[in-house]
């Protein structure tokens, strides 16, 4: 057993827009979060993931940045960021960049300089193609964000590639001198001292060349055989590991869409030099009759055949990254526990109890810990996500579905949900901002806020710092080997960790109903290491209340 910092470390990820606004312009900054990282702190992360600080006109809230090397003027400056590196580096915390190099923004000097003749010296740092004829696109591939992933360039009079927006065209990573501009770039973030980097749909990068129609899935043909996990991503990665990340002592994690344990045990295997950790997708994007927009919720057997899978395949070979969600999903204790009054704290704790106690790295995404909800959106105008305002018009406003079956998907998906402020106290806009948000703030924040949890021992705040602490103190909860019981159980997850003669059992209702359960014998009357409710564990038959979790040890 190697211990290494990144497979014990809990990672914060932080949506700066949404953190905490110092200026009072509605929107999140760097000094924000400088002047909330005693918080966290006090929390007990790690590791803070930055979701993306450049400079960006804010098509996709930063994701298309038009210079890697400045940050985005709402955000503050260069001198903010190195003030927040230094602050957070004497707290014993560490910082992840957000690395977006699938696309840039179409306002990057790359881009402009491309578009601008066939000849320019930057005419390859993106992907052109001729149109079948004047008016059709190369192919038939739709854009992430609805309509084609195509979009026609009057001036060279050629078509530009673009997976997302159409303010996000793709580089072409084939042309090695974009290879060398991204490298460049990235040591001159690690120069700086930043710990690591998230990379962006890292799984896209490589094309495959003949770009042949997809096969028709909605309204347009699906690309994804062709460019995700594409032809020569593995040696552009190796190259990047080779050039840039094996110099410093830093951690990496690919956002890999499609992503399955093969495919994970290759990206982030023990030794193929590529990236230390990868996200899986398996269990958020699940897709229903109109893509990802659903409002069904998983069974349980579904979602427990899915962590054990990674939990067993990628065991000793490649290493787990954990979370139940993030800027781009909505909020866990509404998903996959239940956010009414009732049980919204006791279900939160369980699924923290569940993440927290498997193998991987755990991601904590602003605002879970305090187990903040999905947001009460009444209308299209609430929206502020460009995925989600073109769906509601690709298939409602076109007719295509109605505005009844829609909505409520909307509601249970959208992205949003994820980026309403931060709540940090009870006062307006939860403490925000002393302005006006960007987008509105949960009308919950009186009851749900950082002030409130943090002042009270039972919260769920301090269910996720004593998680975090166990960690620490619990090798085995970072090391031991994972084994599911009870697999066909809609009710209870419950599973064991082994480490040498050490043994945890992690038993989760997941259920709003009252659960039995019997105590394996080698766990009877040991130590409790948490639980979220009051309850004794010396007699085999026990009785789990809703959502009911708690962890005991052999020892
Ligand atoms: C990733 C990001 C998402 C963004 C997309 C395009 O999936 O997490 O927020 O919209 O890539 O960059
Ligand atoms: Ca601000």
């Amino acid at each position: 057993m190697k211990r290494i910092w990144w497979k014990e470390a809990v990672i914060y990820q932080i949506y700066p827009r949404s953190f905490m606004d110092s200026n009072g312009d509605g929107i999140g900054d760097l000094k924000g979060i400088t002047s909330r990282l005693d918080y966290l702190k006090y929390l007990g992360i790690d590791v803070i993931w930055l979701s993306p600080v450049y400079k960006s006109p804010n098509d996709d809230n930063g994701y298309d940045i038009s210079d890697y090397q400045a940050i985005m003027d709402e955000f503050g400056t260069m001198e903010d960021f190195d003030e927040l590196l230094i602050e957070a580096h004497k707290r014993g915390l560490r910082i992840v960049m957000d690395l977006v190099v699938n696309h840039t923004s179409d306002e990057h000097k790359w881009f402009i300089e491309s578009k601008s003749s066939k000849e320019n010296p930057y005419r390859d740092y993106y992907i052109w193609r001729e149109g079948k004829d004047i008016n059709t696109p190369p192919n038939n591939w739709g854009s992430c964000f609805g309509g084609s992933a195509w979009q026609y360039d009057e001036t060279t009079g050629m078509y530009y590639l673009h997976l997302f927006s159409k303010k996000q065209p793709d580089l072409n990573w084939d042309n090695p001198k974009v290879r060398k501009s991204v490298f460049d770039m990235m040591t001159w973030w690690c120069d700086k001292g930043i710990d690591g980097f998230r990379m962006d749909v890292i799984s896209m990068i490589s094309k495959t060349a003949e770009m042949p129609d997809g096969k028709v899935t909605d309204f347009y043909g699906d690309y994804s055989p062709y460019c995700v996990h594409g032809p020569n991503i593995h040696r552009y990665l190796q190259e990047m590991n080779e050039n840039v990340l094996s110099k410093y002592d830093i951690m990496t994690v690919g956002e890999t869409p499609g992503v399955t344990p093969k495919l994970a045990k290759q990206y982030a295997g023990e030794d193929t030099h590529e990236l230390n950790m990868v996200f899986q997708f398996e269990l958020v994007d699940i897709h229903g009759k109109y893509g990802k927009w659903t409002d069904e919720k998983l069974p349980l057997t579904e979602l427990k055949k899915i962590m054990s899978r990674w939990q067993t395949e990628l065991y000793n070979k490649a290493w787990n990254s954990l979370f139940w969600d993030n800027h781009d999903q909505p909020r866990a204790v509404s998903r996959f526990g239940n956010d009414s009054p009732a049980y919204r704290e006791a279900s939160a704790k369980m699924l923290a109890t569940c993440l927290h106690m498997m193998q991987g790295t755990p991601y904590i995404y602003q605002g879970e810990e305090l187990g903040m909800t999905n947001y009460p959106f009444e209308k299209l105008s609430d929206f502020r996500d460009i995925e989600s305002i073109n769906a509601y018009r690709e298939w409602c406003e076109s007719g295509e579905v109605s505005h009844e079956i829609f909505w409520p998907c909307l509601l249970f998906r959208s992205r949003d949900n994820a980026r309403t402020p931060m709540q940090w106290d009870n006062s307006a806009q939860a403490g925000f901002t002393t302005g006006t948000p960007w987008i509105s703030t949960n009308p919950n924040y009186t009851e749900i806020n950082a002030k409130a949890e943090t002042a009270d021992p039972d919260s769920v705040f301090h269910y996720y710092k004593k998680l975090i602490a166990l960690r620490k103190q619990n090798p085995i909860i970072v090391y031991g080997k994972y084994e599911l019981l009870l697999k066909d159980s809609e009710e209870l997850y419950v599973y064991t960790r082994t480490l040498d003669d050490e043994k945890l059992l992690v038993v989760c209702n997941f259920s709003e109903t009252k659960t039995h359960f019997t105590i394996p014998e080698e766990f009877i009357g040991k130590t409790s290491l948490i639980s979220n409710m009051e309850n004794t564990y010396d007699k085999p038959e026990i009785a789990l209340r809703p959502y009911e979790a708690f962890v005991l040890s052999n020892k």
